[in-house]
């Protein structure tokens, strides 16, 4: 139990990598924020698979791209949980898979905003309570993407990079507060957002993947618990990938 007594948010928490990182969190004693935009039905059995194995957890829906309904799940969060003390930035921003001269630019526009201003717009209502308090702990979700380019990803790895500068930019002006940001950015990882890769493109990846596997959500989810712990309590402003060794730093 790394977590006991800490509450924690995480975004787009109803599928994937952010549900697993909401049932690691609340397994290490956390209480935890589900939120969701579209999926009400997947959020609810995160939050009672939780629930029945003796953790708190409450649903919030909110579309993390407006700011008016970020504010309202940071007041909802607080009524029901109170102050948070770990936000994790995972919400997924979706863009076309296409080579650069077929990109539109208001799909890349899309991407690009959606991408920062969700993490701006969650950092702007979660981490003032954090600095009140003197402590508390941001895991933004990357990709291996944002430092190495990918065929038809240019969207995904500016968005990003932009979002790795936008952490180490909150690190650097969030420490003297006690808070501590880092990035967590997963390699290919089985996923809803993942599944329309072909078998044979996933094969590929496990073959070039020292750990000799694609990773599945459960493995994201260990690295986003150990930097919301103590137990990181001197990390801060880094970059952890979990790729199972395709990106070596
Ligand atoms: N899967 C990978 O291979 C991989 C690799 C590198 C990085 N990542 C990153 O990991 C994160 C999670 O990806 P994933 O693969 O787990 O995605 P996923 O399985 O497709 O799940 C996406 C989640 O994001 C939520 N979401 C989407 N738009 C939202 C919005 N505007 N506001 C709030 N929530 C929103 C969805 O909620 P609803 O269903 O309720 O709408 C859902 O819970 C993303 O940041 C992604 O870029 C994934």
């Amino acid at each position: 139990m790394l977590l006991s007594g800490q509450t924690a948010v995480v975004t787009g928490a109803s599928r994937g990598i952010g549900a697993a990182t909401a049932k690691a969190l609340a397994r290490h004693g956390a209480a935890v924020a589900v939120n969701y935009f579209k999926s009400p039905e997947a959020a609810k059995a995160v939050v009672d698979e939780i629930v029945t194995s003796g953790g708190k957890a409450v649903a919030v829906r909110a579309d993390v791209r407006d700011e008016a309904e970020v504010q309202a799940m940071a007041t909802e969060v607080g009524k029901s949980l109170g102050p948070v003390d770990t936000l994790v930035l995972n919400a997924s921003i979706g863009f076309p898979v296409v080579p650069f001269l077929e990109f539109r630019w208001e799909d890349f526009e899309a991407k690009l905003v959606g991408e920062l201003r969700s993490a701006f717009l969650c950092c702007k209502a979660f981490v003032p309570g954090m600095v009140e308090r003197g402590g508390g702990s941001v895991i933004a979700i990357s990709s291996g993407l944002s430092r190495h380019p990918g065929q038809g990803f240019c969207a995904h790895s500016t968005a990003k990079s932009g979002l790795d500068a936008f952490v180490k930019s909150l690190a650097l002006e969030l420490g003297p507060s006690g808070i501590r940001v880092n990035v967590v950015a997963p390699g290919l990882t089985l996923t809803d957002a993942t599944a329309w890769l072909s078998q044979e493109a996933k094969d590929a990846t496990a073959r070039s993947t020292p750990l000799g596997r694609v990773a599945v959500p459960e493995d994201v989810a260990g690295a986003v618990v150990f930097l919301a712990s103590d137990e990181a309590r001197f990390v801060t402003g880094t970059y952890l990938p979990t790729s199972g060794g395709v990106q070596m730093l």
